[in-house]
């Protein structure tokens, strides 16, 4: 019996507009993507929306820094984050931003009835506030010492040395991040939303009959009964301006906290899909909606998804989540991503060495339903690809495609062989589907390499290639081969929530329809197919080296490194020399221009760098052991602007470029703090 068709709505997380798509992001949404295009494969009506989460203070200083506009800069964001999921082959059906009139609308009206049903309080607080910067500072961007064992420049909210949480205000000798002075206490009037006025909702919600479904996983749900434990608090939904977001409509000067119109921007951004695809926005959101919605979540954001957001949802009149499914975090080579390792890897890195097909499948070879991290190890991965990918799956079609095509003029045999075999293989249909459907990816993996492992014994016990050479084993040969190609189909269908791309080409190879679920029912027989190509190839150690090489030299450029002399700690210091010495250099912010190799010099690359007012000088810097030319350009340096011009071999150095570090690979040019612009003097 036909399944019943189900109309299903599903987001992955809204990656910030400051940053760019790393590898601990693409668990997420490649886990989402697997499972959406799964349920499409099923026949079933499922969107898949996402958005860049444009707002904020971090994003609105970058911008700053950046010397640029944050409207500038989160379109800019918007097309590297929508080419990086797109070459991960991560198929939204709507990729937008948070910063948009739908999002702004919509925010509005949920404040307004969350407001109107006195949901909302407002209250003057005290918080830290940078005199100089004439901003409030969120925790992040205060820094001092920690109050419990006493480790310095630590953040506002928490100690990264020994884990203690605390106020800001317990912080000793805390400085604003962006000024590095003291911050002092100013009251402001915030906003808030009254969490507490929803707690039978959320209970029941939550911890719903053990008959009824399940809205967050088990552990979720225990971890949720602490937060219920400790009380529900009132939460501060506003910011003071300067910040980048959508103003409150009845309070200006007061702008809506990013975090609450991050999660209306899955609202937003399937509304404005709904323009383009004629859907109905309120048959997918009115509290009595019939569709299912599903948000993939990382476990640090639960509390945002389990308690504010269906809070949200229920006191402004729609409908709550059907589940929120929350994942662990990656890890590499088990241990937490790191930049000096180099194993912090932007998800462009990747794409430079390897085929994004190949992470989704490891990915989805370690995922399950449970709020587990995952590892990376990359001697695994590249075993994994190379013995199960390529060596078990794609050699099933690489040893049977030849003869198809140069012994029966591409076409496939009229009848099988091994009926029993081809049976089980479509069987298994039913069991992979519930493991994709119960997010057991990893079991769904195990299953489909059981049944390659059952099919290249089959390929092994029928040899092919000894039937080959005999004439009389022709129409075996054929049977034989063209089973294996049909085994080989099926395995492909299996694995397409996974390999879209590659099975693409599958698709392409045996000249077929896209393959639905509904299609492992049936066979291809006397079936004319395309002549093989090439599938996949191996994974090279090599490339991981390389790629791990890129990331490490990638992220060295986006670090601010403290000025330290270049000369090793051991040398002594030199003479003294008075202020006024050192009074005469003059150190300027420069923006490199152009960056490039001088030829018949190894060390040296050649700059051109902005000091701001179209000032252009030429500079050759030793540092082309540490850095590659192209990474350099648009980047920020320090530069004494009144050297004089020296001449050198290949031309004339019009200035000096402050570098630190013990040299070679470890030489890092000096990028300043936030606010820098060219032609600023460094004292
Ligand atoms: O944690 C984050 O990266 C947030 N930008 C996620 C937002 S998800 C949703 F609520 F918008
Ligand atoms: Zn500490």
């Amino acid at each position: 019996m036909p399944q019943q068709q189900r109309r299903i709505l599903v987001t992955s997380a809204l990656p910030y507009a400051n940053g760019p798509i790393h590898l601990g992001h693409l668990v997420e949404y490649i886990q989402t993507d697997i499972w959406v295009r799964f349920q499409k494969l099923q026949g079933h009506e499922c969107w898949y929306v996402c958005a860049d989460d444009a707002h904020g203070t971090p994003i609105m200083l970058r911008a700053q820094q950046e010397g640029i506009t944050p409207e500038e800069l989160i379109a800019r964001m918007h097309a590297e984050h929508r080419s990086d999921f797109s070459d991960f082959l991560v198929d939204f059906d709507n990729y937008y931003s948070t910063h948009s009139a739908e999002n702004r609308e919509l925010v509005a009206l949920i404040y307004q009835r969350l407001r109107d049903a006195g949901h909302i309080n407002r209250r003057t607080i005290q918080q830290a506030y940078d005199p100089v910067k004439k901003m409030f500072l969120p925790d992040r961007f205060i820094r001092g010492e920690c109050p419990r064992c006493g480790a310095k420049d630590q953040y506002g909210d928490s100690c990264e040395v020994c884990g203690a949480t605390y106020a800001p205000t317990e912080l000793k000798n805390a400085v604003s991040a962006l000024s590095g002075v003291p911050p002092v206490q100013k009251e402001s009037e915030h906003y808030f939303f009254k969490l507490g006025d929803f707690e039978n909702a959320l209970r029941a919600w939550l911890f719903p009959d053990i008959t009824a479904p399940r809205h967050v996983q088990a552990e979720v749900a225990n971890k949720l009964d602490e937060w219920f434990a400790a009380g529900l608090q009132d939460w501060d939904i506003s910011r003071d301006a300067p910040y980048f977001g959508f103003e409150i409509p009845d309070a200006p000067g007061k702008y809506f906290y990013v975090w609450l119109d991050a999660p209306i921007g899955y609202m937003a951004s399937f509304q404005n899909l709904c323009a383009r695809a004629g859907l109905k926005f309120a048959e997918f959101w009115d509290p009595d909606s019939r569709a299912e919605l599903y948000h993939f979540i990382g476990k640090d954001i639960l509390y945002f998804h389990a308690l504010f957001w269906p809070a949200m949802l229920e006191g402004s009149g729609f409908r709550k989540p059907s589940a929120v499914f929350a994942h662990g975090f990656l890890t590499v080579d088990g241990q937490k991503m790191s930049k000096s390792r180099g194993t912090f890897i932007n998800a462009r890195t990747y794409l430079n060495h390897l085929n994004p097909e190949y992470l989704r499948y490891y990915f989805a070879g370690k995922l399950g339903p449970h709020v587990e991290d995952i590892d990376l190890s990359l001697d695994d991965f590249t075993a994994r690809i190379n013995s199960n990918l390529v060596g078990k799956y794609v050699n099933i079609a690489a040893r049977s495609a030849g003869f198809i095509e140069k012994k029966f003029g591409g076409r496939l045999a009229p009848s099988l062989d091994n009926p029993a075999l081809l049976a089980d293989v479509q069987a298994a249909a039913g069991q992979i589907a519930a493991h994709y459907e119960s997010r057991e990816f990893a079991e769904a993996m195990r299953a489909i390499m059981a049944l390659a492992d059952r099919i290249n014994e089959y390929v092994d016990v029928t040899k092919p290639w000894v039937l080959a050479k005999d004439p009389a084993q022709t129409q075996r040969l054929h049977a034989v081969c063209s089973t294996n190609l049909n085994l080989f189909r099926l395995l492909s269908l299996y694995l397409k929530p996974v390999l879209p791309e590659l099975v693409a080409r599958v698709e392409r190879f045996l000249d077929i329809a896209p393959l639905h679920w509904s299609d492992a029912k049936t066979v291809l027989t006397s079936h004319r197919i395309n002549p093989y190509e090439h599938l996949a190839t191996r994974v090279e150690p090599k490339q991981i080296e390389a790629m791990l090489n890129e990331s490490k030299e990638s992220l060295k450029m986006n670090e601010i490194k403290p000025a330290e002399s270049t000369t090793s700690a051991a040398e002594p210091i030199k003479p003294e020399i008075s202020i006024d010495d050192f009074g005469k250099a003059d150190l300027r912010i420069a923006r490199i221009v152009t960056a490039g190799f001088v030829e018949g010099a190894d060390k040296l690359l050649q700059l051109t760098v902005d000091l701001g007012e179209g000032r252009t000088r030429n500079i050759f810097a030793g540092i082309r052991s540490a850095y590659d030319p192209k990474a350099l350009e648009g980047r920020l340096t320090v530069v004494v602007a009144n050297l004089t011009p020296r001449k050198m071999k290949f031309g004339v150095s019009e200035g000096m470029v402050l570098a630190a570090g013990p040299g070679g690979k470890d030489l890092w040019i000096l990028s300043p703090d936030a606010g820098a612009q060219p032609g600023m003097r460094v004292k």
